[in-house]
């Protein structure tokens, strides 16, 4: 950990919007997907810092339901991305003692990638260091839509009683299930909005909205992020 950072609180959950990939392309008159291939060197690069820094959570997202959207030929570029980096991803990670997790629906994934996806998971399972969820056709309305059917099902064939429920029951049947809630949410690119990332989760968090493009995205970045994070008087709705 640098030491920009000594003496700091250090949020125990981050949750990153790695934004910009294609404006950093496009300044340097590139296509977008080598955006994308730059942003996920960054990806892995950042997440080594961050899991030195301390934090116990890391969530990046990484595609999201909504980004089926896009051109076939950059969603068939980011898919072939995913799948080489997963193959290096879990080794890589493995001095650190990261855990890699998948939060999101991966059955639309072809049957290659949701391979690589278990396998990935299954590797890491029993490291004890940050836990690192990557947000892969991961919309939060969708995971509500997936806890609430659940509940409605327990209602229905066991029995559950709706008045009995709390706000404990939904957040047990999301994909964070007995994770903390995100301390700190970033975005890189300069936008200033969730687009449907940890919609439930982030009812509390600190957002921190920064211009840098997600390739460019550093170490000291993510200190500047931090020290602006323990300057916040996080209240939870108190006084
Ligand atoms: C948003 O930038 C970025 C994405 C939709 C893709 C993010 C993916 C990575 C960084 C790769 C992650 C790799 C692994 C292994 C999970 P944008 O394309 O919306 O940029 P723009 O706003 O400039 O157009």
């Amino acid at each position: 950990m640098s030491d920009a950072l000594a003496g700091l609180h250090i949020p125990e959950h981050v949750g990153i919007i790695m934004d910009g990939n294609g404006r950093w392309a496009k300044k340097r008159g590139l296509p977008r997907t080598i955006g994308h291939k730059y942003g996920a060197q960054n990806f892995r690069k950042v997440t080594r810092y961050i899991s030195k820094c301390g934090v116990k959570v890391l969530t990046l997202y990484a595609f999201s339901t909504e980004n089926w959207k896009r051109p076939p030929e950059e969603v068939s570029a980011l898919m072939k991305l995913f799948k080489q980096n997963l193959i290096d991803l879990v080794t890589d990670f493995r001095d650190d003692d990261i855990k890699v997790r998948f939060i999101g629906d991966r059955s639309a994934f072809n049957k290659v990638l949701i391979d690589l996806i278990n396998e990935s998971e299954e590797v890491a399972k029993n490291r004890e260091g940050m836990v690192l969820n990557i947000a892969m056709n991961y919309g939060s309305r969708d995971e509500i839509l997936m806890a609430v059917r659940s509940l409605c099902r327990d209602v229905q064939q066991n029995g559950l009683d709706p008045e009995s429920l709390t706000e404990k029951d939904i957040a047990d049947r999301l994909y964070t299930a007995h994770q903390p809630d995100p301390d700190l949410i970033i975005r890189t690119g300069g936008e200033f909005r969730l687009s449907n990332f940890l919609l439930y989760q982030c009812a509390y968090s600190e957002f921190y909205s920064t211009e840098t493009l997600w390739p460019d995205f550093n170490e000291e970045e993510f200190n500047k992020a931090v020290i602006e994070y323990n300057k916040r008087n996080r209240r939870f709705g108190g006084v």
